[in-house]
């Protein structure tokens, strides 16, 4: 957290955590409690970020989601971001099967 090309948005309920490569992002995390969900936390945190984004020039955020994820994927999808590819067995359960990854993009509208 000490680069400065890191970024933290939220707090204990909610936050995400961006990295930036010159003018593009990379979305490294992104949970809110599990107590206090369905409530617009994650919504909130993400507007956060990606503001933050804006402002630090980023023009395209990238994400990988799991295939299984659909609350996430449903977040990001009212969010705009869109499918660009995807990475085969790129999660391993505890069970052993794993999960492919679908890479979304988001490109960002700076004001
Ligand atoms: C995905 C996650 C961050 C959503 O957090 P949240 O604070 O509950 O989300 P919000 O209340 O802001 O919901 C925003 C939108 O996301 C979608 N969404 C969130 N949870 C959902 C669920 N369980 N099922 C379907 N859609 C869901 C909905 O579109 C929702 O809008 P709506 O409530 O108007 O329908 C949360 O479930 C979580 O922490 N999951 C575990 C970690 C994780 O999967 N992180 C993403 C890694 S890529």
């Amino acid at each position: 957290m000490a680069d400065a090309h890191v970024i933290l948005c939220g707090d204990t309920s909610a936050m995400v955590i961006a990295r930036i490569a010159l003018d593009e992002a990379e979305i490294l995390t992104l949970a809110t409690d599990p107590d206090l969900r369905r409530q617009g936390l994650a919504r909130t945190v993400l507007q956060s970020c990606e503001d933050r984004l804006r402002a630090r020039h980023v023009q395209s955020v990238f994400l990988e989601v799991a295939a299984d994820n659909m609350a996430a994927q449903a977040l990001y999808k009212g969010f705009g971001y869109s499918l660009v590819g995807e990475r085969p067995n790129y999660y391993r359960r505890n069970d052993g099967t794993a999960v492919a990854a679908l890479v979304l993009r988001k490109a960002l509208v700076v004001i």
